[in-house]
């Protein structure tokens, strides 16, 4: 689902250039574009660890470099979400404000999915860094499913 996602907002913005002008976040300190930036981030180190596993690559070390590095980024994107961040080129839905407790709770399981990928990965043990992977994955899902626009 992430993989096909990645893959159609590329295209999306590759089919962006050159006739549409993007929408830029014009507000002072740029929170939608700051938070997107930071899950982009997020997104440089976890799509590689996908990418060993789904390909039959697995480079022990160089997962539990790029786990230990999405430690350091897995913080970014959530003090952006202020109460009044509701706005283009956001593609929040509306329910991140409004079910405000829900999405803490999506966002706390995140951080507990990603932690123990970070404890698995340090294992070098390929199975239980694809188990603890896997259910990361299904956290950004999940969250991405209920709370963000497709
Ligand atoms: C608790 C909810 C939540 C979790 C967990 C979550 N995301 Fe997101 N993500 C969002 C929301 C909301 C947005 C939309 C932000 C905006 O546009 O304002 C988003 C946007 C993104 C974007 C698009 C950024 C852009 O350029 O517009 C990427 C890529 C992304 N997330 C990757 C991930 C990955 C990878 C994970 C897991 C490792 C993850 N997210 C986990 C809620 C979440």
């Amino acid at each position: 689902m992430l993989r096909n996602f990645m893959i159609l907002s590329m295209v999306a913005l590759s089919g962006l250039q050159g006739c549409t002008a993007q929408i830029e976040d014009t507000r002072p300190g740029q929170p939608v574009k700051t938070r997107q930036i930071a899950f982009q981030e997020i997104l440089k180190t976890f799509e590689p660890m996908g990418v060993m596993l789904r390909t039959d690559g697995y480079e022990p070390d160089r997962f539990a470099d790029l786990a230990a590095e999405l430690m350091m980024k897995r913080e970014a994107p959530w003090v952006h979400f202020a109460p009044d961040t509701d706005y283009p080129p956001t593609k929040a839905q509306a329910v991140v404000w409004t079910q405000a407790d829900e999405f803490e709770q999506r966002k706390l399981a995140f951080l507990a999915a990603t932690e123990a990928l970070n404890t698995a990965a340090k294992t070098k043990n390929k199975d239980q860094a694809s188990s603890a992977y896997f259910k990361a994955y299904d956290t950004c899902q999940s969250c991405h499913d209920q709370f963000k626009k497709r």
